[in-house]
């Protein structure tokens, strides 16, 4: 059974193929990626209307180019997967009409998947993929969630941001810094000449005693250092501030996904999303979770931030574990903003 997977919710345009035979893991046949990063710089962030009219350039080259990679025509498909939230509306709209006129003129069937089950699960496609059951911390730009997770569409949500989400604690920080969007992986190459030690900032909900997070405060304090820094902080201060915003969010996610495997009495970890692919935070978690006998899952590096190969497994999985059917009725409402779990079930 070959998938094709579409992901278009924010400023990624994702394509990717599956194939997925029986019980066997589902395994990636071909993937592109088209960043709108240059697009949006120019912003300092991401323009929705813009995001959705790139999406409509990119999708159909991208679906040819995963086509040729696999050496396979559309005539091979069997489903047609794609993000159907949450995200940018406009954004998503793109990805699920495409999806659903794709397979409504080769009458297959269409899933809808949740953006962030697609991360939960991109660890599925690495070479030492985990085993169920295992605590998940998931980071990204929107959402910061700790979650029990014993099968496909069988997630727990133990703990979650009350306010920003770990990305944007460092997407926020970052521009205070003067850095460019998309501020994360700035602010972490900068934090690489820096102090963690420098400067003396809260670690939020650190010892609450629950598994919640909070970054709004962080972001407050790295405003009012950088104000004491003046107009023209030296390179070494910036530098030093960026190390120390770093260290109190790792701090922070790693202390609290240590709490949750302790709670659970799992020793099983999976980091998904954007800010998985922080170097300090794979170390320090790494360091950690080998002390204490726990087994740590990421996705590779490059399947880290937003793409298609995510949507097409997490579709293959959920399929396999008959947990979803593919639609035949091509009525494309997207969700975006859909919470992962509802009613303390897995997803609806
Ligand atoms: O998962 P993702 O691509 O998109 C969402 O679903 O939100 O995550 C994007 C987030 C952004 O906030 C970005 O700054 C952050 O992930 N990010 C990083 C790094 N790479 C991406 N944050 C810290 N360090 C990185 N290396
Ligand atoms: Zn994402």
């Amino acid at each position: 059974m070959l998938i094709l997977g579409i992901e278009s919710s924010c400023d990624e345009t994702g394509v990717a193929l599956v194939q997925c035979e029986g019980p066997g893991m589902p395994r990636l046949r071909a993937h592109a990626l088209h960043s709108q990063i240059d697009m949006h710089q120019a912003y300092g962030g991401v323009v929705p209307e813009l995001a959705s009219r790139d999406h409509i350039r990119r999708l159909l080259p991208l679906t040819d180019t995963v086509l040729r990679e696999a050496g396979c025509t559309l005539q091979a498909l069997h489903l047609v997967a794609y993000t159907r939230g949450p995200g940018l509306a406009g954004a998503l709209l793109v990805g699920a009409g495409l999806a659903c006129a794709l397979a409504a003129a080769l009458e297959l069937p269409v899933l809808g998947i949740h953006h962030l089950e697609g991360h939960l699960l991109s660890p599925f496609l690495s070479a030492d993929p985990p085993v169920f059951p295992f605590i998940a911390l998931l980071v990204s730009g929107g959402h910061t969630q700790l979650m029990r997770v014993d099968g496909v569409g069988r997630y727990a949500l133990l703990g979650e941001t009350l306010d920003d989400a770990a990305g944007e604690a460092f997407d926020k920080s970052a521009k205070l810094l003067g850095l460019p969007y998309p501020g994360g992986p700035a602010l972490a190459r900068l934090a690489q000449r820096g102090d963690p030690l420098a400067f003396k900032l809260p670690r939020p909900l650190l010892h609450s005693g629950d598994l919640d997070f909070s970054f709004a405060g962080l972001k407050t304090a790295v405003l009012t250092q950088a104000r004491k820094l003046g107009d023209a902080p030296s390179d070494q201060a910036r530098a030093d501030l960026a190390a120390s915003t770093q260290a109190a969010i790792v701090e922070v996610l790693v202390k609290k996904s240590l709490a949750a495997l302790g709670a659970s009495g799992l020793n099983r970890l999976v980091v998904a999303g954007g800010v998985g692919a922080n170097t300090a935070l794979r170390a320090q978690l790494n360091a950690e979770c080998a002390h204490r006998g726990v087994r740590v899952h990421y996705p590779e590096l490059s399947l880290c931030t937003d793409n298609g190969a995510m949507i097409a497994m997490a579709a293959a999985l959920r399929l396999q574990a008959g947990v979803a059917q593919g639609a035949r009725d091509y009525a494309f409402d997207v969700r975006p903003r859909w919470p992962l779990v509802e009613g303390g079930g897995g997803l609806s």
